[in-house]
């Protein structure tokens, strides 16, 4: 028996109170102000614990006269809640080596952002220009990037108010240029946001599986907090944190839950990772022209990317297509939320994927040995060329 386990980041909550509704008149002079502190997470990455008000979102010209504060929250999280695994053997959670060196993260109202190689004594490097942010499947065919997607069927009538996933996470390799991700989207038009993980050198400076969002909003793409936009009220979830325990094949597998949800209300999109509470921020609507409402399209699946003369990179679990779960990377309790903001299994799918003999993807729908829905993605990659 294989057990499937919940990986849940330690959360805490820690340091003085500010009143939840400090409003931007604060901001002003808090922008001015030096770091609260730097913290390092257990894998040495070091983050720099800014003031709520001064984190790189606020540099968006559009959000000049937000009213956001610390402690928001969404307004619901849709009808109906997330919809929980039914099978017993999949609920064990296992205590996870702790996120933080100091065991908590940054102060109450901070939130933690990722220190440039510039700043960082260990010389790390960290490329946050990276090259590869143009690239996205929307854009048709770019060379060096390869897919394997599920997609609801197509219904043009149809609309979304979010998408969802617990997805298996591995060790991948990479090389200098190439990605490797697993992710979910929503978008409308040229509009989208995802999260997932990823391993990717070029971003990350190291080949950890890591989470990540990237967004694409008006003329603005980026990962992360590359480019502002992305409200952070976490104090002790990082954007790009490393996600562990990994999988391994045939043997125990881990998960991650991500979603990404709209609020009814406010028109923000959401984001949590791990368990029910793990929002860590959200896209605000006015970031967006089409995203302002209701989503046209969602997938789930895997991307990968590098340069064509090299052999292009593993997916999934990295390991040849089986269409096992046990073998495979793969994504259970695959959902969306319906314009009604209800969270809806997916049934009707279709697999979209531009180079099966190397990523393949498999529905199997509801599966006996997992209890909920799951599909299968992945391969060795390996592709020259185009
Ligand atoms: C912010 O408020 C000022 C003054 O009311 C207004 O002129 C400006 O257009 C607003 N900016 C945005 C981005 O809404
Ligand atoms: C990215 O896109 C922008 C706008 O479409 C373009 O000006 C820029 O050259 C692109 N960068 C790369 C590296 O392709
Ligand atoms: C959304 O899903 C719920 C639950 O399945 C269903 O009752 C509701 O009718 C759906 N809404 C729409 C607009 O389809």
């Amino acid at each position: 028996m294989i057990w499937w386990v919940i990986a849940a980041l330690v959360t805490a909550v820690v340091g003085g109170r500010l009143s939840p509704y400090e409003k931007p008149n604060l901001e002003k002079q808090l922008r001015h102000l030096p770091p609260v502190t730097s913290i390092r997470t257990t894998y040495g990455d070091l983050y720099d614990c800014i003031d709520f008000y001064k984190q790189p979102a606020f540099d968006h010209p559009l959000l000049k006269n937000h009213t956001f504060y610390f402690e928001m929250k969404p307004s619901s999280h849709g009808k109906g809640g997330e919809r929980i695994s039914k099978v017993g053997s999949r609920s064990k959670t296992k205590r996870v080596k702790t996120l933080w060196a100091n065991g908590r993260g940054c102060p109450y109202g901070t939130v933690p952002i990722k220190r440039t190689a510039k700043e960082d004594p260990t010389g790390k490097i960290l490329h946050f220009e990276n090259q590869n942010s143009n690239i996205s499947i929307s854009s048709a065919r770019y060379p060096g990037l390869h897919y394997a997607l599920l997609e609801p069927k197509y219904d043009p009538l149809k609309m979304y108010t979010g998408v969802g996933a617990k997805m298996t996470t591995w060790k991948l390799s990479v090389t200098a240029n190439q990605y490797s991700s697993a992710q979910i989207r929503v978008q409308k038009g040229d509009e989208y946001i995802q999260t997932g993980w990823r391993v990717d050198l070029t971003l990350n400076g190291d080949t950890m599986t890591r989470g990540f969002i990237y967004t694409h909003a008006g003329q603005s793409q980026c990962y992360n907090t590359e480019c502002p936009g992305f409200v952070i009220v976490r104090p002790d979830q990082p954007l790009d944190a490393v996600l562990e325990p990994l999988s391994e094949p045939g043997g125990q597998l881990y998960e991650q839950k991500f979603s990404i949800w709209q609020d009814p209300l406010t028109g923000n999109w959401w984001l949590a990772r791990g368990d029910e509470d793990g929002r860590i921020g959200f896209w605000p609507k006015s970031l967006f022209k089409s995203l302002k409402g209701m989503a046209s399209y969602v997938n789930w699946g895997g991307e990968v990317y590098g340069p064509p003369e090299k052999p292009s990179p593993q997916m999934g679990s990295g390991s040849s297509f089986r269409g096992d779960p046990k073998y495979d990377a793969c994504m259970v309790d695959v959902t969306y939320r319906n314009e009604t903001n209800d969270v809806v299994m997916v049934a009707k799918t279709q697999e979209s994927a531009d180079a099966r003999d190397y990523y393949d993807i498999k529905d199997f729908g509801l599966h006996y040995w997992v209890g909920t829905n799951v599909f299968a993605y992945g391969g060795p990659g390996g592709i020259i060329g185009n």
